[in-house]
């Protein structure tokens, strides 16, 4: 099967020599890396500790002081949440009536480690666990008809007549609201139906919110309308930082998350620990998901990769591609395309703001996996380069009086025609 030949690497148990390294005091089989995080908080803590790549700026600092320390204000201590929901449906929306609401299962063997349990727990988790609760006017705004979801670029699928993967969410209290799920932001709609993984790089998340809620202050409005379709600021309260929704189809691959490559990804607990804290900062930190939630969500986004061609070298039709890639590109982005490591603005011609951001910023961007490049919508960053064409478009480095001052990531622009044709090829291969 693909998925344990190549997608659960990071799973298999870890040495255990001495009793004492897998921390445990009964002896026992030992357990795998996500069996470790389900059940041992020093192997969490560690396990966070050795993800943030800095400890300089908010997202550690905040991890560190909540994450796993013991005291009265860690986050472990907050309630697990696994509300019941309904799925969105174009019609329900509407006024129809809405399919009926449950919670995820969350079966024993998922708790015990199981990881066919936990990988399918984690794909419905995917398209059902609530991710960021929608303000009761933009809700209010969808029911009416006021908002229409395809304005705003949610998807909409034929087969299940699901809108943008929303979900209706019962509340603590009895209300409703209603909610993003992961495959909000990361499934896309492609010629053979959604496809989880793959950014929405339609889903315009600041109209949506701008046009949802009136009473705004003016320059938060213009702000939340300037991040344009496929971009989210999910670190700013001032939504000051938006950033393009990246693939995650090649997440297994990447060294490193997040554009300014603040996490680094040493095992699937490292994935783990960053979907568990992601949900819980989502969450406003009143809840936490159960932990088998995120260690499924960490499995799922792993297997995703299954999905895009085997890794290594394509066949001999694309040597000529292969070459130029060895010498251009593989330096930065992997003799594979695999990804790569932190690599300063400067050095890539990109804009350096997110990569020095006080919020999640290393100084640096991580050079992403091109594995199935070719299927992405926005690249770079920024979401400034619409797309593989765009980025490789000889055009972009001249202006009407003459070569550009500084395009961005101008790594082929200057490739004889053959050459960019072959690079291109290859990289659709990859
Ligand atoms: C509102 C849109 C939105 C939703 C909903 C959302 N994400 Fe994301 N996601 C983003 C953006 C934007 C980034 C880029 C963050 C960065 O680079 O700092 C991101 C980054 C990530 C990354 C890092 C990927 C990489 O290559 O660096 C992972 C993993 C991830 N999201 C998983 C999830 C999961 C799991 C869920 C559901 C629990 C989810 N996201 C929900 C927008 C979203
Ligand atoms: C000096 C290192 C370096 C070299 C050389 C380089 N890249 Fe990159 N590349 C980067 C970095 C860093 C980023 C991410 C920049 C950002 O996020 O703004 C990137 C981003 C990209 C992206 C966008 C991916 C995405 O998901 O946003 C593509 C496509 C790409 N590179 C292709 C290439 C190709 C093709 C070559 C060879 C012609 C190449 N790169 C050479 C560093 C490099």
């Amino acid at each position: 099967m693909a998925l344990l030949e190549h997608g659960l690497r990071g799973l298999i148990p870890a040495a255990c020599v001495a009793v004492a390294s897998c921390g445990g005091a009964s002896v026992g089989p030992p357990r795998s890396e996500l069996g470790r995080y389900l059940h041992e908080a020093s192997f969490r803590r560690q396990a966070l500790e050795s993800s943030l790549t800095t400890t300089d700026n908010r997202y550690a600092r905040l991890r560190l002081a909540r994450y796993e320390t013991g005291a009265a204000e860690d986050w472990s201590r907050l309630p697990a949440w696994n509300p019941a929901v309904s799925v969105v449906l174009a019609s329900s929306l509407g006024g129809g009536e809405a399919p009926a609401a449950a919670a995820l299962d969350l079966p024993s063997e998922a708790q015990e480690g199981s990881e066919a349990a936990l990988l399918e727990l984690g794909r419905l988790a995917f398209w059902r666990y609530p991710a960021m609760l929608l303000p009761e006017r933009t809700e209010v705004a969808l029911r009416s008809g006021e908002l229409v979801p395809a304005r705003y670029g949610l998807w909409r699928d034929p087969a299940s007549d699901r809108v943008g993967g929303l979900v209706e969410v019962t509340l603590q209290g009895g209300g409703r609201a209603l909610s993003l799920t992961c495959s909000s932001c990361h499934a896309a709609e492609g010629p053979r139906g959604l496809v989880p993984g793959v950014a929405n790089a339609r889903f315009d998340y600041g109209a949506m919110s701008a046009d949802g809620n009136p009473n705004l202050p003016p320059e938060y409005e213009a702000r939340l309308r300037r991040w344009g379709p496929g971009r989210v600021d999910v670190a700013t309260l001032e939504g000051t930082e938006p950033i393009a929704v990246p693939d995650l189809r090649p997440l297994r691959d990447q060294r490193f998350l997040h554009r300014a490559g603040a996490v680094t990804q040493r095992s699937i607990a490292s994935l783990a620990v960053r979907v568990e804290t992601l949900l819980i900062t989502g969450h406003q930190q009143a809840v936490r998901p159960p932990r088998e939630v995120s260690a499924g969500l960490a499995l799922y986004l792993w297997s995703l990769a299954d999905a895009l061609p085997p890794r290594g070298r394509p066949g001999p039709s694309t040597d000529r591609g292969w070459r130029v890639f060895s010498q251009r590109c593989a330096g930065c982005h992997g003799a594979e395309g695999q990804g790569g490591g932190l690599v300063e603005p400067e050095d890539s011609v990109t804009d350096g703001a997110i990569a020095r951001s006080a919020e999640r910023g290393t100084g640096s961007y991580r050079v992403p996996s091109l594995r199935g490049v070719t299927d992405r919508g926005l690249l770079l960053h920024d979401g400034s380069i619409a797309g593989l064409d765009a980025l490789l478009d000889p055009r972009r480095g001249v202006t009407p009086e003459g070569p550009a001052a500084m395009p961005s990531h101008p790594f082929a622009l200057d490739l004889p025609e053959d050459d960019r044709r072959a690079l291109r090829e290859l990289l659709s291969a990859l």
